[in-house]
């Protein structure tokens, strides 16, 4: 077996690409806040290829991208697949149950596997924490974590990012407000590092059963405020969302809790259920998001998640976009994606 070495990370610095120092991408704690605009900046360019009549460039021709997947996915997988294919990537879809994991193999050998086909970049969802973190280590393909146990989940919180971008511009200051599983919600977590980064104002809601521990102000360890990005605790909803210029609703991950943890789904969805009645003390223009999937009638009433302010649908195709832009990113390409002279033509 050969040791990999990992290579230095890709040019970095082009007129349209300021900031960009990652060869994976694992969570969003070690972004700066450059990096981010760079991201979302490139994700505008490729919102604008995604939204053409063929929207199909050139520009990551020859690079291979595998999906990992050893959890259940929907968005997440096909995004990423659509967004390698816009780009003229190689993309290919592995699910734990049809790949030789059923047959014992590790992580490590699965990774290592992939890489030795000379896989450019994995894209791994896995049921543990920290899983892409053990694969980077043992890689040099480049590792995109698409949400590791209740960890991380760095590009829906991109996404999230960018879809409250291109509706209030600077989100400085936005009282941004995530009601739900939050303990569980490895979404909430990377979106708390990326609102942070970007100045708004983090309230998490829910039961405090559903808080993550040291977060709720009874016991927050003294390290807390180093640890974790500054929020606000609220388990009042109606108090939560009071000004609110963003709600996202989360989903109860029951395949992660453990029993015991709420009376019952009526009980919950009686206190926490975000309604049209619950939005009224909202800032107008607000916006109501949720990362999928929902469960209508629990987290979310059904006439708020397709009513106006719902963005929904919205960070779905934002996440075709901002998936290209890290894709074309890990790449190290710096030919501008989608420049006439390379489009492939109707
Ligand atoms: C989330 C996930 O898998 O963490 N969904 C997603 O990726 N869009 C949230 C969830 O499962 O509830």
């Amino acid at each position: 077996m050969t040791t990999e070495t990992r290579p230095p990370h890709p040019p970095t610095t082009t007129s349209r690409q300021p900031a960009w120092e990652h060869h994976d991408v694992l969570d969003l704690d070690d972004f700066s806040v450059a990096e981010i605009e760079t991201v979302l900046n490139l994700a505008d360019r490729m919102r604008e290829i995604l939204d053409r009549r063929i929207a199909r460039v050139p520009a990551l021709r020859g690079y291979t991208v595998v999906n990992l997947f050893f959890e259940p996915s929907t968005r997440t997988r096909a995004s990423f697949e659509l967004a390698g294919k816009v780009l003229g990537a190689d993309v290919l879809s592995l699910t734990a149950n049809t790949s030789s994991v059923v047959k014992g193999e590790s992580l490590i050998d699965t990774v290592r596997t992939l890489r030795a086909m000379r896989t450019d970049a994995i894209v791994m969802r896995h049921s543990m924490g920290g899983a892409p973190y053990l694969a980077a280590a043992h890689t040099d393909a480049s590792i995109i974590n698409a949400g590791d146990g209740a960890h991380a989940h760095p590009t829906q919180a991109l996404l999230d990012l960018y879809t409250m971008r291109s509706h209030f511009g600077d989100l400085h200051g936005k009282r941004v407000v995530m009601v739900g599983d939050i303990s569980h919600s490895r979404v909430a977590r990377s979106d708390m590092w990326g609102l942070a980064a970007m100045g708004a104002e983090v309230v998490l809601c829910g039961p405090p059963t559903l808080l993550p521990r040291g977060l709720r102000a009874s016991d927050r360890p003294a390290h807390a405020e180093s640890a974790l990005p500054a929020v606000t605790i609220e388990t009042n909803i109606d108090h939560a969302i009071e000004g609110a210029d963003v709600v996202m609703a989360l989903r109860l991950q029951s395949e992660r809790q453990q029993g015991g943890l709420l009376p019952s789904l009526h009980e919950y969805a009686r206190l926490y259920q975000v309604t049209e009645e619950r939005l009224a003390k909202a800032h107008p223009g607000y916006l109501l998001m949720h990362p999928g999937p929902k469960n209508e009638g629990t987290e979310i009433a059904t006439d708020v998640a397709s009513g106006d302010n719902s963005t929904i649908e919205e960070q779905v195709t934002n996440g075709v976009a901002v998936r290209m832009a890290l894709l074309y990113l890990l790449s190290g390409r710096t030919e501008a994606p989608g420049e006439p002279s390379s489009e492939v033509r109707a």
